[in-house]
């Protein structure tokens, strides 16, 4: 019998949690330098990490990174990021919303407004997904009901094609996507998972009205490997992990975006694990920085683990900032060494 959403889901998070999953690309954080400032002429107290991210305020240029949905057990970890995300005045985005398309009664294992009123989230949802039933009224109510600040839109052919049954029909979405961000009255961002967007693509998907781009780059968690070690299947496992280092590097893409694209609002994601990285994702270009395995990790742990794992994310960053002689982010762009 099919394996349903429900059972895929509940499977990705074993694998990322027990498994080997990083990419074999190694994000190329270290290549990142930034100045070091022996004579800032601050205080560390005068720094101001703040920011507006597509018009939303953060107390922090962070996201918790689209996961997960539709178990109990994703209720509870999704409870843990958002209260965490609420509390720190940082953005948290939902897992794939497609489990509570098919079936309304898993809404309360992604609905976390009851537990965070205030925090910026987003809703997500596979943009394949539009040519396999899922409507723009769909993709309007998921928002509407999740009462969401924007959806995000994965983009995932690899990972797709990959995962024995996946949903490999991409053609013609562009015109599908353009309607979809046409219709809904939230901003809608296009995100990789885990292999990045080249500017060409961005420029594709900002004439479709996309608001934003998350380029969710390679270094970190590596969705080929996830679906190779979910597949139970030597052969499916040997093709996956021949795609082990497939994709554009965070750093890379990220800086690649920004020179393309200035005033296009970019994430950085896939393979950020320190408050450093987040600077240098900032420096290199991005408005926001995103991580999802450090984040699932944590909440797997306790409620205490994700808010302890924000705050040294922010500390660093605020240290970095101060090192650099910076006072805010924005100053973080001319930091590089
Ligand atoms: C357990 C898990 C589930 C994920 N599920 C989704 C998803 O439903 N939708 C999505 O867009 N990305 C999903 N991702 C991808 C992440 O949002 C992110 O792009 C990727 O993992 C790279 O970030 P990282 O290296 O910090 O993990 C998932 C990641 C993890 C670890």
């Amino acid at each position: 019998m099919a394996e349903s959403t429900e059972q895929r889901k509940s499977r990705h998070l074993d694998v990322c949690l027990d498994e080997d999953v990083a990419s074999r690309l190694p994000a190329g954080w270290d290549a990142v330098r930034l100045r070091h400032e022996a004579l800032p002429e601050i205080a560390l107290a005068d720094v101001d990490v703040a920011t507006t991210f597509l018009g939303f305020s953060l107390r922090a240029p962070l996201l918790i990174s689209s996961m997960t949905g539709g178990t109990q057990r994703a209720a509870e970890i999704n409870r843990r990021l958002a209260c965490a995300a609420e509390a720190a005045g940082i953005a948290f985005a939902l897992g794939s919303g497609r489990a509570m398309l098919e079936n309304a009664a898993l809404r309360s294992t992604f609905d976390v407004r009851p537990v965070a009123p205030n925090v910026v989230l987003f809703a997500n949802l596979g943009a394949v997904q539009l040519n396999y039933g899922v409507r723009v009224e769909d993709a309007r109510r998921l928002v509407d009901v999740l009462d969401a600040n924007g959806l995000y839109l994965h983009l995932n052919p690899l990972q797709e094609a990959i995962q024995p049954g996946g949903d490999t029909n991409f053609r013609a979405l562009e015109p599908k996507i353009a309607a979809l961000c046409a219709a809904l009255d939230v901003p809608v961002i296009a995100k990789s998972v885990g292999s990045g967007i080249a500017p060409s693509t961005a420029l594709r998907l900002i004439g479709c009205g996309v608001a934003a781009i998350d380029v969710a780059g390679a270094g970190g968690t590596s969705w080929a490997r996830v679906e190779g070690k979910r597949a139970d299947d030597a052969s499916r496992e040997r093709i996956a992990e021949a795609f082990g280092d497939w994709g554009y590097a965070t750093p890379r893409a990220t800086a690649a975006l920004r020179a393309a694209l200035p005033r296009l609002p970019v994430v950085a994601s896939g393979g950020i694990r320190d408050g450093v990285q987040v600077a240098k994702a900032l420096a290199v270009g991005a408005d926001l920085a995103g991580l999802a395995l450090p984040f699932l990790r944590a909440a797997d742990e306790s409620d205490a683990a994700v808010a302890e794992l924000i705050t040294e994310l922010v500390t660093a960053l605020r240290i970095a900032v101060f090192a650099t002689g910076s006072r805010t982010i924005a100053d973080l762009r001319d930091a590089l060494a």
